[in-house]
C-alpha cells in the first residue's frame, strides 16, 4: 500500500512513522509534511488543495489518502477524493460537523442522551452580551460555534474576562454557547469509525496549559501520555456505551454515517462522565503518546475502516506506557521567532522518538518553523520509567528560546 497523509504536524509525523515502520507501507508520503519527512516523501502541496492533492494521488498511484487535521476536512477534503474514486480515511463534510459546529454536536448528544452538560445558546454577540450582565456566578465557559484554530473556548474567571474574550474573539453573527464549567479530570478517547462500528484506542490525557500545574494559556497541547489510568475498565466500558456507539449510531440515523477518527474530549467528574467536546481527527499530540503502544499493523486498521470492516479486526495495545512531551518555541501560544537551529537530535539515545511539528530541514540542518516545534517521545514498563528517561534525555535538544512543561503525566503520577 501505498499512502499520503495530510498536514504537517507531529500527528501526521507519528502516523508516517507508524505506517513505514510496522510492515504498512515502504512508501509514506506526507503534504506538505514537515522538517522530520524525509525530502523525497515530502510533498509541497498545501492542506487545502485538494486538486493538487488528488492530482499527486493519480501520478503515485497512492492507495490511500489519510486526512490529519480538522480544517480540510472541514472544508470537504474526503467528499472531493471519494467522488473521484479515491480512498480516504477520514469523515464527510457533513460528519465533520461534529467538530466544525460545536452546536451541531451538542444537538447529536442531546438528542442521543449522550452526557454532556448543559448550555444556553446565543445567535449573536448582542445577546450574548446581554446574558452576561446578568451572570453573578463564575468561571463559565464561553464556545464559539466555529473552528477557531482551537481558540474558540473562554473560561472568564470574573466578568472583565468574559468582556475580554468576547471583545477579542466574537464577531457581531457569530453564533456562540455558554457552557456550565466542571471541574475534574479530562481524557482524550479516540475512537476509529467505519459508519458502523467504533473501535477505541487505549485512552490518553493531553495537557493544554502551556506552563506546568495546567497554568496559563490554552495551547494545541504540550504533552500527553497513554494509557491514561484515570480511565478505568468500568468507565471505559460507560464511555463506549453511552458515548461513542451512540454517536455513530446516530450519526448512521441522522443519514451523515462517520467514517474516521472520533475524538471524545471527556470530563471526568464526581458526577460521571461529560463530553466536553467532539473532534474529528486524531488528537495532536495524543496520538504521538498512543502509536508506539499499538500492536500490529496501522494500515489494517485504517483500511478496515475505510472498508466498512472494522467488526471484523481487534486492536491491541502493548502493556507499557508512554509519554510525549512538546517542545515549543519561547512566546508560544503567543508571538515567536522561527528559524533557530535545532542542534542534539542525533545524540539521543535509541529509546527517544522524535516527532517532528514545526520544523524545516534546509542544507541538512534542521530549523525551528512553529510554535510548537517537536514531540519528544518514550515508552517504558511503567509510566514512571518512561518519563524518567524522557527528561533525562530531552536537554540534548537545543534550539534558542525551546520551552517544554516539566510535569507531563503529573495526574497519573
Ligand atoms: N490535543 C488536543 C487536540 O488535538 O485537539
Amino acid at each position: 500500500m501505498k499512502y499520503l497523509i495530510v498536514g504537517s504536524g507531529g500527528r501526521e509525523h507519528a502516523l508516517a512513522w507508524r505506517l513505514s515502520t510496522d510492515g504498512s507501507s515502504d512508501e509514506v508520503y506526507v503534504t506538505p509534511g514537515n522538517g522530520g519527512i524525509k525530502e523525497k516523501l515530502r510533498v509541497g502541496i498545501s492542506a487545502d488543495d485538494f486538486e493538487g492533492i488528488a492530482g499527486f494521488v493519480k501520478e503515485k498511484n497512492i492507495d490511500m489518502v489519510i486526512v490529519g487535521p480538522e480544517a480540510p476536512l472541514s472544508a470537504g477534503i474526503a467528499d472531493y477524493l471519494e467522488e473521484r474514486n479515491i480512498q480516504v480515511f477520514g469523515p464527510s463534510k457533513k460528519a465533520a460537523r461534529l467538530e466544525s459546529s460545536k452546536l451541531f454536536a451538542k444537538q447529536i448528544m442531546n438528542k442521543y442522551n449522550i452526557p454532556t452538560c448543559n448550555h444556553k445558546e446565543f445567535a449573536n454577540k448582542e445577546e450574548l452580551l446581554k446574558y452576561i450582565d446578568t451572570v453573578d456566578n463564575y468561571p463559565i465557559v464561553i464556545k464559539l460555534d466555529g473552528l477557531a484554530a482551537g481558540k474558540g473556548v473562554g473560561i472568564p474567571e470574573h466578568r472583565d474576562e468574559a468582556l475580554k474574550f468576547i471583545s477579542k474573539m466574537v464577531k457581531e453573527n457569530d453564533k456562540v454557547f455558554v457552557e456550565d464549567h466542571l471541574v475534574g479530570e479530562e481524557a482524550s478517547i479516540l475512537g476509529i469509525c467505519d459508519g458502523n462500528n467504533v473501535k477505541m484506542l487505549v485512552p490518553s490525557q493531553d495537557h493544554k496549559r502551556i506552563f506546568d500545574g495546567d497554568k496559563g494559556p490554552n495551547t494545541g497541547g504540550m504533552g500527553a501520555y497513554a494509557p491514561a489510568p484515570v480511565m478505568t475498565d468500568e468507565r471505559l466500558d460507560f464511555v463506549y456505551k453511552k458515548i461513542m456507539k451512540p454517536a455513530v449510531d446516530g450519526m448512521k440515523k441522522e443519514g451523515i454515517p462517520f467514517k474516521g477518527v472520533l475524538y471524545a474530549g471527556l470530563m471526568i467528574t464526581d458526577d460521571g462522565i461529560s463530553v466536553l467536546e467532539f473532534n474529528v481527527r486524531f488528537g495532536d499530540p495524543e496520538i504521538q503518546a498512543v502509536l508506539p503502544l499499538l500492536e500490529g499493523r496501522l494500515g489494517d486498521i485504517i483500511e478496515a475502516a475505510v472498508k466498512g470492516s472494522l467488526d471484523k479486526i481487534d486492536i491491541f495495545f502493548k502493556n507499557k506506557h508512554s509519554i510525549t512531551v512538546v517542545m515549543s518555541s519561547g512566546g508560544y501560544p503567543g508571538g515567536y521567532e522561527k528559524g533557530k537551529e535545532i542542534r542534539g537530535l542525533d545524540d539521543l539515545s535509541d529509546d527517544i522518538i522524535v516527532f517532528h511539528a514545526g520544523t524545516k530541514k534546509e542544507n541538512g540542518r534542521c530549523y525551528t518553523n512553529g510554535g510548537r516545534v517537536l514531540n519528544v517521545t518514550c515508552t517504558g514498563d511503567t509510566l514512571k520509567d518512561a518519563r524518567d528517561r524522557l527528561y533525562s534525555e530531552i536537554n540534548k535538544i537545543h534550539f534558542d528560546g525551546a520551552f517544554f512543561r516539566k510535569d507531563i503525566a503529573y495526574r497519573a503520577l
